[in-house]
Formats: structure tokens, C-alpha cells, sequence
């Protein structure tokens, strides 16, 4: 793929805006964008991550296994390019676990460097989070346990360790976590795991010429996509409806996900969970850390093309032309076979309405986000920034005001968007989220309920999902307290050199 150089019209955009653009600017303007629409061969298949394999404890608990390890992952012909990953050569296997199962996982740190494990999306005791307070030595085992108790819902777990995250992701390390509630969910779904159940882990990269990962700017915004690792992917379709489970796994890029030839498919789930029922769109925009579950329905013998429009960032044309806002990129063909399985109509019901009880609110707080800062100030994890009680509603408000692309995630809590902009959420967005792409200067109302796990001494997390700005310091922390509690120090915040 190549840059599209249109020096005329970006150096006549540029000047509108006002005459920042010397020539340079114009130039860099000019070539910022990415565009290979129709111009990705489709030549590899798709790698499916593989099922984690478990086991059973005395004690009746679920027991996985991660190694965080130096590897090699082959993205195309040459030199395979040096990685990390979790058991493999790139990304690492799917956990899967039930709906009241107790889960441990031993996470060994295999690494020349600290790091750690945080289930994104996961409601857990605080110290099993994995984030910045839990890090794993090199050669160290980690093992968080907790039972998992909230609905089915497509989860993800990558490093967080403190100002490193986007070079640990960005190098490989990252998979999915699925929650079940029955085996299958309502009946209808497809969920065959890798037959008509499909995860999609999307990332952009940049190889350089010797193959190695570009890693100037892990957490940019970069031209070349993979999806499970691998590049041009290309999926078979044996069924006439697929699930697919998308995960923008990216540093930075915002992806507006549609089928090439414009048709419609069906918006069944979100972070938390499935939506109240399916909803019919025809796309699905994914800022970093955000999922969404779709099922298209395909024709035999027919091909299409998932690929990412210009995302809409609702900043300015400058800033968001440079945060990928200007590209279209080509991300997967879909191939039917000759003939398809016939697959079942999908339920008209999906899960229970996503709504948290705001008749009592103990807290409304306010969230303003600019970079690197949120309220004004960076990260420091010796200093708690928000407090919250076991049992409480809180509302919290969030505004990006400086502009640039944000997004906000929050960690143990699914809220509800109670709106934007004073107006009721849009489809996408009135599931369970943990996880909402923040355009400048809107106003979102977010719903969390504090269940189940106190702790005056571990802090939770939240944080703008830009790696690159979440490295830089926009994350915050927060206490949940059970009544009698006082806030402690932070704990488990170790230097390991
Ligand atoms: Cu996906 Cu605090 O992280
Ligand atoms: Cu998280
Ligand atoms: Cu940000």
C-alpha cells in the first residue's frame, strides 16, 4: 500500500485553515493519510486464536495458563518479525469461562522486563485487575483469582504496565477473554468458536524493511492492519450467518467498520454484553479497547470486504486527519463457500436492557479530559483521585476539551450511557460499555454501580485508551470503599529493576 499524495488539495486544506501550513506542513498534511481501499490482496487466511486450554484445581477452580514470552511471528515473506506474545508467536490464546465458575490464571512473565496482565473489561476484586499496582518480575508468576459473575460479553486482556503499556500491546501481547452465561446464549446465536463464531483482534502496524515492528510510535496511528496477526486476511464462511467479534486492539486508530458493498448487519453486542435485541447498521465504530459482536448474513459464493471508513472523530479536520480520520482501510474478505449451512433465524431478544438504578446517585463527578491530563492532572499512582462506595450510583460526566481524539475507559465497573449531549444514547452505545470514544467538547453522562469488592488499599484505573496517552498520563484512580473504610495507601506498587 502507498500514501496518497494530493499536495494540491491538502496544501489548499491547509490553507484554510488559517495559514499555519508552511510548505512542510502542507506536505506532511498531504501524505497523512492512509488509503487501500481495493488494493489489499487478501492472500493469507485467517488466524484463529486458539482456545485456552484449563484445568480443575482441588478446590474446583478453573485454571489457565499465559507465558509472556519473546517470539517470532511470520506477518509476511522474510525474516519472521521479532514479538511478544502469550503462548504463541503473536497475541495469545482466548480464555473462555463460565458464569459463576471461579477462574485463576498463572501468568508467567517470560520477559527480559516487568510487565502485567489486566482483564479488560472484567468486574474483579480490585488486586486482580492487573493493572499498573500488580506487576510480574521477569521470571515471575502472577496468579489473580476471582469468580466471574456478569453477563456474556466479549473481554480482552493486555498489559498495563505504568507509562509502558503501548509498547507491551503494541509488540503482541494482548487476546481475548469470552464470558458465557449458558453455553450458547439465546438461541439463534451463532457460537461455534472459529466455525460461526469469529473473533477479529484488529491492529495497525508498521514493518520496516527488515520486518522488524516500527516501534517510533507504538500507539500511532499506522497503514498497515492485521486481524489474529496476520495480514491481507482472508476468512471462509461455511454458514449463512457469522458472528463476528471485533476488538480494536490498536494503540491509537479509531476504525469505522462497514461491509464494502454497503449492506446492513446485525449489532448484537457491545464491551459488557449483547444489546437488549439486534440492531440493524451498517457500520460500527471501535476506538481502542471498545468491541463490538455483529452477525452478517452472506450468500454462497459470494465475497466481501470488511473495511474502515473514515472514522468519525469530530475534531478538527487537522488533528483528526493526523489521528487516521482521512483513511479507508481494507481489513478482511469474507468468502462464502459454493453452498451454506442454512443457519437459524437470530432471536428477536438478546439479553436484559442494560440499566443502572439512578434513583439514588451518592456522587456525580466530572471528567475532563486533555491531554496528558484528566482534571488537570497526570497520573501518579501514590495519589487517589476519586473515591467511591460499595453498594453506591454514581454518575460521572466525561468531556474531552481540548479537542484532540479521547476515549474514555473505565475499569471493574459496565456503566450505562445515560446520554449525550442531554439527548438518549444511539444504539451502539445503549448496551453495557466500559469503554466510549469521546468526540471534543460532547458531554457524556455515564452511569456506574460499585459491586460486590472493597478495598481501601488497591485502586482501580480510568484512563483514555490511546496507549500513547495513557502512557502519558491521562489515567486516574479510584477507591472502592465498603462503609467503615478509610482510604489506605496505595499498595503493591513494587519497583522490580
Ligand atoms: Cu484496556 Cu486500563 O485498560
Ligand atoms: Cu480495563
Ligand atoms: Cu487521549
Amino acid at each position: 500500500m502507498r500514501r496518497r499524495t494530493l499536495l494540491k488539495a491538502g496544501a489548499g486544506l491547509v490553507a484554510t485553515a488559517g495559514g499555519v501550513a508552511a510548505g512542510g506542513l502542507g506536505l506532511l498534511y498531504a501524505t497523512a493519510d492512509v488509503q487501500t481501499a481495493g488494493r489489499i490482496p487478501f492472500t493469507n487466511r485467517l488466524a484463529l486464536p486458539p482456545l485456552a486450554r484449563s484445568g480443575r484445581d482441588d478446590r474446583g477452580r478453573t485454571v489457565f495458563d499465559l507465558h509472556a514470552r519473546a517470539a517470532r511471528h511470520g506477518f509476511r515473506s522474510g525474516v519472521p518479525t521479532p514479538t511478544w506474545s502469550f503462548d504463541g508467536s503473536y497475541l495469545g490464546p482466548t480464555l473462555r469461562a463460565r458464569r459463576g465458575e471461579t477462574v485463576v490464571v498463572n501468568v508467567h512473565n517470560e520477559l527480559p522486563e516487568a510487565t502485567t496482565v489486566h482483564w479488560h473489561g472484567m468486574h474483579l476484586p480490585a488486586a486482580m485487575d492487573g493493572g499498573p499496582h500488580q506487576p510480574v518480575p521477569p521470571g515471575g508468576t502472577w496468579s489473580p483469582s476471582w469468580r466471574i459473575d456478569q453477563p456474556a460479553a466479549t473481554l480482552w486482556y493486555h498489559p498495563h504496565p505504568h507509562q509502558q503499556t503501548a509498547r507491551h500491546v503494541y509488540r503482541g501481547l494482548a487476546g481475548l477473554f469470552l464470558v458465557d452465561e449458558d453455553l450458547c446464549g439465546p438461541s439463534g446465536l451463532p457460537c461455534r468458536y472459529g466455525v460461526d463464531d469469529v473473533p477479529l483482534i484488529v491492529q495497525d502496524l508498521k514493518l520496516a524493511g527488515d520486518n522488524r515492528l516500527d516501534e517510533n510510535n507504538p500507539g500511532k496511528v499506522h497503514g498497515t492492519v492485521c486481524v489474529n496477526g496476520t495480514l491481507a486476511p482472508y476468512l471462509p464462511v461455511s454458514t449463512e450467518r457469522i458472528r463476528l467479534r471485533l476488538l480494536n486492539a490498536s494503540g491509537g486508530r479509531v476504525y469505522r467498520l462497514r461491509l464494502s458493498d454497503g449492506r446492513p448487519f446485525d449489532l448484537i453486542g457491545t464491551d459488557g454484553g449483547l444489546l437488549a435485541a439486534p440492531y440493524p447498521a451498517s457500520s460500527v465504530q471501535l476506538s481502542p479497547g471498545e468491541r463490538a459482536e455483529v452477525v452478517v448474513t452472506m450468500r454462497p459464493g459470494e465475497r466481501a470486504v470488511l473495511r474502515s471508513d473514515p472514522p468519525e472523530l469530530g475534531g478538527n479536520f487537522f488533528s483528526d486527519r493526523f489521528a487516521g480520520g482521512d483513511d479507508t482501510l481494507d481489513v478482511l474478505e469474507l468468502r462464502a463457500a459454493a453452498t451454506l449451512e442454512p443457519s437459524p433465524p437470530l432471536p428477536r431478544e438478546l439479553a436484559p436492557p442494560a440499566r443502572v438504578d439512578t434513583s439514588v446517585v451518592a456522587a456525580t463527578r466530572r471528567f475532563e479530559l486533555a491531554l496528558p491530563r484528566i482534571n488537570g492532572q497526570s497520573m501518579d499512582m501514590s495519589r487517589i483521585d476519586t473515591v467511591a462506595r460499595l453498594g453506591s450510583t454514581e454518575i460521572w460526566k466525561v468531556v474531552n476539551i481540548d479537542g484532540q481524539p479521547h476515549n474514555f475507559h473505565i475499569h471493574d465497573v459496565q456503566f450505562q450511557v445515560l446520554t449525550v449531549d442531554g439527548a438518549p444514547p444511539p444504539p451502539e452505545l445503549s448496551g453495557w460499555k466500559d469503554t466510549i470514544y469521546t468526540p471534543p467538547k460532547r458531554v457524556f453522562r455515564l452511569a456506574l454501580r460499585f459491586t460486590d469488592y472493597a478495598d481501601p488499599h488497591t485502586p482501580y484505573m480510568f484512563h483514555c485508551h490511546l496507549l500513547r496517552h495513557e502512557d502519558r498520563g491521562m489515567m486516574g484512580q479510584f477507591l472502592v470503599l465498603d462503609t467503615g473504610q478509610r482510604p489506605g495507601t496505595p499498595s503493591g506498587h513494587r519497583h522490580h529493576n
